[in-house]
């Protein structure tokens, strides 16, 4: 996507020397466009961790580079332990999003027909950016199907503008390029539709209110922040035509894992009769679970990221206060998972298709 007229991925081999891999962090975005760069194992997994990189497309993304920088730091003698253990570092960073695993996994099995290290080290480079083309395509090609829907309804509103109600950041920011809720509202705006956004500001992290929020201003879509509360009164009142929400990971069954609050919003929906659409690439399911309320692991974060807000002051500083009580304990369960039966449709690369496991694997026969 472009800022500022330049065309940016969220994570991309430095021209002069692939082996420094650049991501754009965002823990300083709206107010600060900051570029890292990542070299060892260690600096790819704090930067998960720590959320420089967030976004199950984008943590794969990072993972399959971080498993990259693991084999160009393997020593001769110990490859295969090597590359073991860095796996198993990446994929303890964050345990939601079904992407990094996937990614991780992805790289291992490639590697393996590899006998020497250079050759290993050639196609973990091949593979890690065969990952984020992949990424980038699968959401550009979700956008094209997202895109029928929101035409679908524009049509039917009579020049009006189709309000589309979203929840934290699945957009381009969440992935290599374009997003995943995002990419059928980008397509659509391009159209020459005229889309509305209401963005929920997405406590604690507030993924909404500083990434979503800013990428939408960059690409000139109209939009509102909303308090996370709100989309249920709005719902109430006519004002939201569809909800389009992004995914950590899906089971084949359908049942759809994502930002803390959607679970809410899927409900609100229901009851107001408006078509709540989850849209992801095919990396996001998870092939091995049924029930996911049942066995999908639910990240915890520090407490603190509930307690204590960053932002800027009027002077352009960056700090961050607390706005709790200091001794209140705070939980902070970083997702939730919303029943199939409450998903109008998820939005894929291969189109758009019923949340059960009979159409998505009519859709996917090669995991039958
Ligand atoms: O904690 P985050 O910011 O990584 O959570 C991101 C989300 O919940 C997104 O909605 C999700 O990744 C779907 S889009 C990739």
């Amino acid at each position: 996507m472009k800022i500022n007229g330049t065309h940016y991925r969220t994570i991309w081999p430095d021209a002069d020397n692939p082996k420094i891999i650049r991501i754009i962090d965002q823990r300083h975005l709206p107010h600060r466009f900051v570029i890292e760069d990542l070299r060892t194992v260690d600096d790819f997994a704090a930067a998960i961790q720590e959320m420089h990189v967030r976004g199950a497309g984008l943590i794969g993304a990072t993972a399959g580079f971080g498993m990259y920088s693991a084999v160009l730091a393997a020593p001769h003698d110990r490859v295969d332990s090597f590359l073991q253990q860095a796996a198993e570092k990446l994929i303890a960073t964050r345990p939601t999003a079904t992407n990094l695993a996937w990614a991780v996994q992805r790289q291992l099995a490639a590697l393996t027909t590899e006998a020497t290290l250079e050759a290993k080290r050639e196609k973990a480079f091949a593979i890690a950016c065969e990952i984020a083309d992949e990424d980038a395509e699968f959401c550009r090609r979700l956008g094209e199907h997202g895109l029928e829907i929101i035409k679908e309804i524009a049509a039917k509103k009579n020049g009006e503008p189709v309000n589309i109600l979203t929840h934290c950041n699945a957009g381009w920011l969440a992935f290599v390029d374009y997003g995943s809720a995002t990419a059928p509202i980008y397509a659509a705006h391009r159209e020459g539709i005229d889309v509305h956004v209401w963005v929920d500001e997405t406590r604690p992290w507030l993924q909404g209110a500083k990434l979503t929020a800013w990428e939408l201003s960059k690409e000139g879509v109209a939009h509102t922040l909303i308090a996370d509360n709100t989309g249920g009164h709005l719902m109430q009142h006519g004002q939201i035509d569809m909800v389009i929400v992004g995914t950590d990971r899906t089971t084949y069954t359908g049942d759809v894992a994502n930002k803390i609050g959607t679970y809410l919003k899927a409900l609100a929906a229901k009851d107001n009769n408006i078509p709540f659409y989850v849209a992801l690439p095919s990396s996001t399911f998870d092939w091995q679970i049924t029930d996911g309320v049942k066995e999908i692991p639910i990240e915890e974060r520090s407490g603190n990221e509930v307690k204590y807000v960053t932002g800027i002051t009027a002077e352009g500083k960056t700090e961050t206060v607390l706005i709790a009580p200091e001794e209140t304990r705070a939980a902070n369960y970083g997702f939730d998972v919303t029943p199939s039966r409450l998903i109008t449709g998820l939005i894929t690369e291969r189109g758009v298709t019923a949340a059960h496991k009979e159409a998505i694997l009519a859709l996917y026969p090669e995991h039958r």
